[in-house]
């Protein structure tokens, strides 16, 4: 694999911004066929940020635009879709940097999309952003500062609140578990993971480092989610995607989706995989890079071989035995986001421990099919599974 110049060295930007460009895409585009005109995308923390060339091709500025124009014009051509709305509002609290993004815009703002530079920290900006954002569009919030005191829950509280709106969150848990524990953090740390006890560090000196980071996201999800609110009779939902430390084998940040709809989560999760996969060829071609020795297999070959050694199987396999009675239940988006959520785990561990304990006759799929090798299971077809030991 050739990792773009614009990302050399800063290879946990090209994770995020696969992310970012793989799930607006398709997030987009499914809210668009579904009838909605009015969409606004807002980058609370904008930039250019990375990249010193005029293009900004490695930055979610030019990454964003990119999208929204692709997905106005499939809307238009493919699915006939008129009378299309698209808002994008860039911010950016430094001086130098929001005139370079106002320049950028001036020049390259795409026809179709109206384009906003605000000057400013963003949560002092907060009522600005919401009253461009109007009551009606479908709103995508990507939220990605340079370290974790400014996501605090109460500073974000405004836009979270708002209806019609899916969240994008930089969670910088490297740089926060530094200062977990430390005296004088104990307000921002609250702020980020809700109040927490003597009981809670005690607890917390005790986790193993996966599991410290597992729990300081997951309490950062439920003090967002508690914000948020649901939407009627649809409940807040998370999910995150892991992006490791560049070096080392440990969580540098994580990436915090939020939404109030089931399919959020099961289109994010599958962004995710995705991810996952690029994030382990970008970790064994940056190794290829520096060692000397000439490689016979290519950083692809490496991961794929690594990918057949799935380490948690078990565990889901035992998940699966753990919720299936004799009595067939239907398996469909709904529950599978439920799943995700719960667990963490990607839509291909449930494929694929299901797929062994079907071929061990310990579970069957009763509207499934012996040719599905790959997805034994169709949720979006809410099909009937059940245990048979
Ligand atoms: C990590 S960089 C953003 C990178 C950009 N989102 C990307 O992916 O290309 C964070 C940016 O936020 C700006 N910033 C820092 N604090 C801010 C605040 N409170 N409100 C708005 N912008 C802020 C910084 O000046 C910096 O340009």
């Amino acid at each position: 694999m050739e990792i773009d110049e614009a990302y050399k060295g800063r290879e946990h930007s090209l994770i995020k911004h696969e992310l970012l460009k793989g799930y607006l895409e398709v997030l987009l585009s499914i809210v668009g066929v579904s009838g909605v005109k009015k969409f606004t995308y807002v980058d609370c923390f904008a930039g250019p940020w990375g990249d010193d060339t005029g293009s900004l091709a490695g930055t979610s500025i030019a990454i964003s635009l990119e999208i929204l124009t692709k997905v106005r014009h499939t809307l238009e051509a493919k699915h006939g879709v008129h009378g299309l709305e698209f808002r994008a509002i860039y911010v950016e609290a430094a001086k130098r940097r929001y005139q370079r993004l106002s320049e950028y815009l001036d020049k390259n703002s795409p026809k179709g999309i109206s384009c906003h530079a605000l000057n400013g920290d963003y949560a002092a900006l907060q009522d600005d952003i919401l009253k461009l954002c109007g009551n009606e569009s479908f709103t995508f919030f990507f939220v990605d500062p340079m370290g974790w005191v400014d996501v605090g829950v109460p500073r974000l509280a405004k836009l979270l609140r708002r209806p019609k709106s899916e969240f994008l969150i930089t969670f910088m848990y490297d740089f926060l578990n530094r200062a977990i524990g430390m005296a004088d953090y104990r307000e921002q740390i609250s702020q980020m993971l809700g109040k927490l006890g003597e009981k809670d560090y005690e607890q917390l000196d005790r986790l193993s480092t996966q599991d410290r980071a597992d729990w300081a996201v997951r309490k950062y999800r439920e003090q967002l989610k508690a914000m948020m609110g649901p939407d009627g009779k649809y409940p807040a939902r998370a999910f995150h995607a892991d992006v490791l430390h560049k070096a080392k084998e440990r969580v540098h940040y994580h990436m915090v989706y939020l939404t109030r709809h089931h399919k959020g989560i099961v289109e994010f999760a599958k962004a995710s995989e995705k991810i996952d996969s690029l994030q382990k060829i970008v970790r064994t071609q940056t190794k290829l890079d520096s060692s000397r020795q000439r490689n016979l297999f290519s950083a692809e070959q490496w991961v794929e071989h690594e990918n057949g050694v799935a380490t948690n199987l078990d565990d889901v396999k035992a998940y699966w035995l753990r919720q299936l009675t004799d009595q067939p239940v239907r398996y469909d988006e709904t529950r599978l986001a439920n799943m995700l959520e719960e667990t963490g785990w990607l839509t291909r561990d449930f494929q694929d421990a299901f797929r062994e304990l079907q071929a061990a006759k310990k579970v069957e799929n009763l509207d499934g099919s012996p040719r599905r090798t790959k997805h034994p299971i169709h949720f979006s077809d809410s099909e009937r599974l059940r245990r048979c030991v």
